[in-house]
């Protein structure tokens, strides 16, 4: 009954009400944390002078966030990626017709487009001496696919948006976001703390993102500028990153394009056998976000923000936690052999 406890997933959020002190995680020790350092009780003054820009919005958490801090009074510059296409995400939040809520043309592997949107939010911020109060690196794109069967081609266009997107809109806003004495918060994921079979081009890009947020935390201090990390757990049911149609688009594409030995040695079995545990992990994610949600708004508005969250359900907690605190020789018998 113990090896079930840790191997089987139990798609079940722990009651977080009864942890005051951490609303926002999934799976917390109220113990460890001092009550009024890291609560909403020691929330930044004025939120309604500050204004934080987001990337990724046209969908999934970027998309709900822009609407939820929109809703705590925040001033919201939503990065889009398809704006000028007028894609519905955007128009949705053009729509809420609100001085507070602008949505901006972004796509976070473009140099120009970072810097015009560095211009437009300088321009727009009513006293840019005073910085940009948050900066939130959501946008990201996920596969999945063995290593073999996984082209070159796909590793650099994932690592295109999640990791250089990433390092170059981070590099672009930190002079506004260092006047401000502001935060950074990087959507990383459990894949950026741990690897899995068939996730390596996704985990690669997540934990240069976790190196990346540390460096930076460490130059940011003395500047003042906090920086967090917020690893979602599964997801999948509550935003785009993977559909069905999606996931059947990429399998077809991949089996044409892997080399003909490989095709041979792994056979058309094993290959069907991998897509089929791939949607079903896709089937089995959360649908509610308000954990994430909550986790990016706490690093956001605390005053004492965690450098790490971890919004994600019991039997992923755990995983995490034994996978990167456990020998190998344990942890990968219990959950990867
Ligand atoms: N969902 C999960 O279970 C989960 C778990 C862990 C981590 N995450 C991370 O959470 C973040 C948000 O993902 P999500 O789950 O909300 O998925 P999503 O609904 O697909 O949102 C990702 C957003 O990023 C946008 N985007 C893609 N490429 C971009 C680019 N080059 N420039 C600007 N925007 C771009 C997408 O635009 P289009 O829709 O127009 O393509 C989309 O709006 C990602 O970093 C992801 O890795 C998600």
């Amino acid at each position: 009954a113990f090896m079930d406890v840790l191997t089987e997933p139990l798609y079940i959020l722990p009651d977080c009400s009864i942890f005051s002190c951490r609303p926002v995680q999934g799976f917390c020790f109220p113990f460890f944390t001092p009550t009024g350092r890291r609560s909403y009780a020691s929330e930044i003054d004025q939120i309604g002078s500050k204004a934080v820009l987001i990337t990724g919005c046209d969908s999934g958490f970027g998309f709900s966030l822009a609407k939820h801090l929109h809703s705590k009074g925040f001033i919201v510059f939503a990065g889009c990626l398809f704006k000028d296409k007028g894609e519905a995400g955007s128009q949705e939040l053009d729509n809420m017709k609100s001085e507070r809520m602008r949505t901006i043309q972004l796509n976070v592997c473009n140099s120009q487009e970072t810097e015009r949107a560095v211009e437009h939010v300088g321009a727009s911020l009513k006293d840019p001496q005073k910085g940009l109060w948050g900066l939130v690196n959501n946008a990201g794109v996920s596969t999945f696919g063995d290593i073999e069967f996984t082209s070159m081609e796909t590793y650099k266009e994932v690592a295109e948006v999640n990791l250089w997107g990433t390092v170059q809109t981070t590099k672009a806003f930190l002079p506004l976001i260092r006047r401000a004495k502001g935060r950074v918060v990087n959507i990383s994921s459990m894949m950026g703390r741990m690897g899995s079979p068939a996730r390596s081009s996704y985990c690669i890009t997540k934990f240069g993102v976790e190196a990346f947020s540390d460096c930076l935390r460490y130059e940011m201090h003395p500047q003042g500028v906090k920086v967090c990390v917020v690893e979602p757990g599964n997801f999948i049911g509550a935003t785009n990153l993977y559909t069905p149609e999606r996931i059947k688009a990429i399998a077809e594409k991949m089996w044409k394009e892997i080399p003909e030995i490989v095709r041979k040695d792994y056979g058309r079995k094993y290959f069907d056998e991998q897509i089929a545990k791939m949607e079903s992990y896709c089937n089995s994610g959360s649908p509610d976000t308000s954990p994430v949600i909550n986790s990016i708004t706490h690093a956001l508005t605390s005053s004492s923000p965690y450098a790490r969250y971890h919004p994600m359900d019991y039997y992923w907690w755990l995983r995490v936690q034994i996978m990167t605190h456990m020998p190998a020789a344990i942890s990968d018998r219990i959950y990867i052999y």
